[in-house]
């Protein structure tokens, strides 16, 4: 069957920016959070950056509304009930997304592709914790999501070819470009961005040189568009010691192992752009 509604559950910075290009790529989509105060500030977000689109000349005042329009926010997994596809886009902890598959599980149609946009947990233990196995894999976006071209398809054993040609047909009808992973821990970008995030904070804590310096030399001298330190700030200081965590728990490679500073920061809650400071302070 043919996606055509699309349910979004988790309206952060990632599900914003999920539901923003579903909507601006024409699709319906319902978008859930855990309450009232979190689903307005999602949806604030996503008003922002397109009037910011809008000011910029990048859309017209009419693409921006007919996007809004097409966004429904709900705090009731219910809704669900009549989507073509769901991204699960909750915070990573396995306990609860299976709790959230098994529910979804229950509520869509027996059609309904179940999929997640976990950074690094396993997506064979989502599968399994719902009766249609078949019909789940990962979709890994990027941040921020409205300017990353990527895409990650997760393909567990248990996922048919069909769900993901339908998978890899939706991420490109959102204007993504589709890579091919299997489940393991991190896939392919967070298995290869974790080791220089990490050995970014170890030279910082070494002394080798200050966070500018770190940053300056990887965006010039190897042309990223930001430093890893800035990254990690972007990216979440908590959420990169998390996927990293996940990683060496499966492999024991010590180059996954988390650098006592990276651990004392996210204690004394500098989990960067989000909380306003991480190894740098924003406004
Ligand atoms: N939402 C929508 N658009 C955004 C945005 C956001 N949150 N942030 C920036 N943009 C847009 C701006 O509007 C601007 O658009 P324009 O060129 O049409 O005017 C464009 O992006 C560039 O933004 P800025 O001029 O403000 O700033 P920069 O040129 O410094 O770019 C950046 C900012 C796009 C974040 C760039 O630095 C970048 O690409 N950084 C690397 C990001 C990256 O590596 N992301 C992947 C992280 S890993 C991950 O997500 C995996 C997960 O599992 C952890």
């Amino acid at each position: 069957m043919e996606i055509k509604k699309v349910g979004v559950i988790g309206c952060g910075t990632m599900g914003a920016g999920i539901v923003q290009v579903c909507a601006q790529s024409g699709y319906q989509v319902v978008v859930s959070e855990i309450n009232d105060e979190l689903l307005n500030k999602g949806l604030a977000l996503i008003n922002s950056v397109l009037t910011k689109s809008v000011d910029k000349g990048k859309i017209s005042q009419q693409d921006k509304d007919s996007t809004l329009a097409r966004i429904k926010g709900t705090t009731n997994t219910k809704d669900f009930s009549d989507c073509d596809l769901t991204i699960e886009v909750a915070i990573e902890n396995m306990d609860l997304k299976k709790r959230i598959f098994a529910e979804l599980d229950k509520i869509c149609p027996s059609h309904t592709i179940l999929a997640t946009n976990t950074s690094s947990l396993s997506v064979t233990d989502m599968a399994m914790a719902t009766k249609r196995p078949d019909k789940v894999l990962g979709l890994h976006f990027f941040n921020p999501v409205p300017v990353m071209k990527l895409m990650e398809i997760v393909k567990p054993i248990t996922t048919s070819d069909e769900t993901y040609e339908k998978g890899k047909a939706f991420g490109e009808s959102v204007g993504k470009t589709i890579v091919t992973v299997q489940d393991t821990p991190g896939f392919i970008v967070n298995r290869l961005l974790t080791p220089i995030i990490l050995n970014a904070i170890r030279m910082l804590e070494a002394g080798v040189a200050s966070r500018e310096d770190i940053d300056t030399a990887i965006t010039l001298g190897l042309n990223h568009p930001m430093g890893p330190l800035a990254l990690a700030d972007l990216v979440g200081v908590d959420v990169v010691l998390f996927i990293a965590n996940t990683i060496y728990d499966e492999f024991k490679d010590p180059q996954y192992a988390v650098p006592t500073l990276m651990k004392k920061m996210v204690v004394a809650g500098w989990l960067g752009r989000k909380v306003g400071k991480g190894f740098y302070e924003y406004k």
